[in-house]
């Protein structure tokens, strides 16, 4: 699978390990930064993954911020984005297979680096459902349109 991956500052040493361990999974990530641990603002982060996934660059997204939610926030901003903000990997499984999360966060002050490559691991392996979660998926999709529509 293709998967980009961002973070921020807080984030900076999980996502290397992440990334590591996806890469020995046999998944190609895309690595769209931060690159350094120097102070940064999360937000852009959040975006460059959303855009990613929703141009098709990438199949799923990851972040990486303090709690997950900051840049789960930003990434929820783009429409057709479905990010889930995860501390256990039961939320992250079933959030494939009901709401068909396309971007999972976490925190790394929350969960350490092994319970996030299982968080991480669950939810590659959730398959989306369909049928009644589908519905409900439209429905969440019908908001945006209003909102962007009028
Ligand atoms: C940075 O201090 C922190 O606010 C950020 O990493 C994240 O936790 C925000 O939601």
């Amino acid at each position: 699978m293709i998967i980009s991956i961002g973070c921020d500052h807080v984030g900076f040493e999980h996502k290397a390990l992440v990334i590591s361990h996806l890469e020995q999974k046999g998944h190609q990530v895309i690595d769209l930064g931060a690159q350094s641990a120097e102070r940064t603002d999360y937000p852009q982060y959040g975006k460059a993954v959303a855009h990613s996934v929703i141009s098709g660059q990438a199949e799923r997204g990851i972040l990486i911020c303090g709690t997950g939610v900051g840049i789960s926030l930003a990434a929820n901003k783009v429409p057709g984005i479905r990010a889930v903000v995860c501390s256990d990997p039961y939320t992250a499984q079933l959030s494939r297979e009901h709401n068909n999360t396309n971007i999972l966060s976490f925190g790394s002050r929350v969960v350490g680096i092994e319970l996030a490559k299982m968080i991480v691991d669950r939810w590659l392996e959730g398959e989306f459902e369909g049928g009644r979660h589908q519905n409900r998926i439209d429905q969440i999709a019908d908001i945006e349109k209003e909102l962007t529509h009028g």
